[in-house]
């Protein structure tokens, strides 16, 4: 039914993106007001507000402040993902680095997608694996976490719709997936492999929720992080690693103004990271 547009004021902005910064290292720049409003007018209306100082009155003192929290960053994060999404990083991974970590007779590799979305990004991973011939060579666990609890249970659902798979190869679905009318649902097979939880990157229990890993994918995320946030998260992602250990971040995410021991390497028309 609903929804008008609530309009929010600079000052309850300013207050609004500090708060969610807080919680998540997740900024937003003065042009993306219109973003807050559009996504948050219907929630003010669902909790009979008119005015973003009632919301913000209630996010910081109610009694339910804590579980609004998770609805407000469920609200305000871009979640767009979809099968073998920047292929090229994948292959990469299944060609290069994940046949480097075998000669080094490792037999229990471990990789985090840690801002999985609802899930597509890991699950490409062992859809890849078997692909590559990869998946007996080894035993992987394959971690998918995102600070966003709505698509972390899609994710563990495993059920996908036509977006998922925008620019996968013919067969993509019918090999992997079961239709089930206009879904297709991923394989045991591969829904196994996968394990997701909730995990905010800022969180510093975090690390200690997931342990160590060989490979960490951590794409598209960052893009709206400040440089602190992204420092934060980077310096995380070296102490999380194995050495050596590997990073890939998005095509377009640059970390040239961050301070890290990570040694970058070029691959076709990217680069990943070493913690050597
Ligand atoms: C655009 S999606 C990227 C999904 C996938 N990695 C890809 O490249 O297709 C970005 C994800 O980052 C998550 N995210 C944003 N801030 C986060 C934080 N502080 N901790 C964990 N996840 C976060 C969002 O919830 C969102 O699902």
């Amino acid at each position: 039914m609903l929804t008008n547009t609530i309009k929010i004021k600079d000052e309850e902005f300013f207050e609004l993106k500090e708060i969610i910064y807080k919680a998540s290292a997740i900024t937003f720049a003065e042009s993306k007001k219109y973003l807050l409003e559009n996504r948050l007018s219907k929630r003010l209306q669902e909790l009979n507000f008119n005015s973003f100082k009632e919301y913000l009155y209630y996010l910081k003192y109610d009694i339910n402040r804590i579980k609004e929290m998770d609805t407000l960053l469920n609200l305000v994060t871009i979640n767009e993902t979809y099968f073998l999404r920047e292929r090229q990083q994948m292959d990469h991974l299944m060609k290069s680095t994940i046949p480097a970590i075998l000669t080094r007779g490792k037999k229990n590799i471990r990789i985090w997608s840690a801002a999985c979305s609802t899930g597509e990004e890991p699950y490409s991973m062992a859809i890849l694996l078997r692909e590559y011939a990869l998946s007996t060579r080894a035993n992987y666990e394959i971690i998918g976490t995102d600070i966003n609890t709505e698509v972390v249970d899609i994710a563990k659902k495993g059920v996908y719709r036509g977006m998922s798979f925008r620019g996968v190869p013919p067969n993509f679905q019918s090999t992997y997936f079961t239709q089930n009318g206009l879904v297709y649902e991923i394989k045991d097979e591969f829904k196994h492999r996968v394990r997701f939880q909730i995990g905010n990157l800022i969180s510093h229990t975090l690390p200690a929720q997931v342990g160590k890993f060989d490979v960490i994918f951590c794409r598209n995320a960052l893009i709206y992080f400040d440089i602190e946030g992204k420092q934060k998260v980077l310096d995380m992602f070296y102490n999380c690693l194995n050495t050596p250990g590997y990073l890939y971040l998005g095509h377009s995410e640059s970390t040239i103004k961050i301070k890290s021991k990570f040694v970058l390497q070029n691959f076709g028309n990217g680069v990943f990271h070493i913690k050597e």
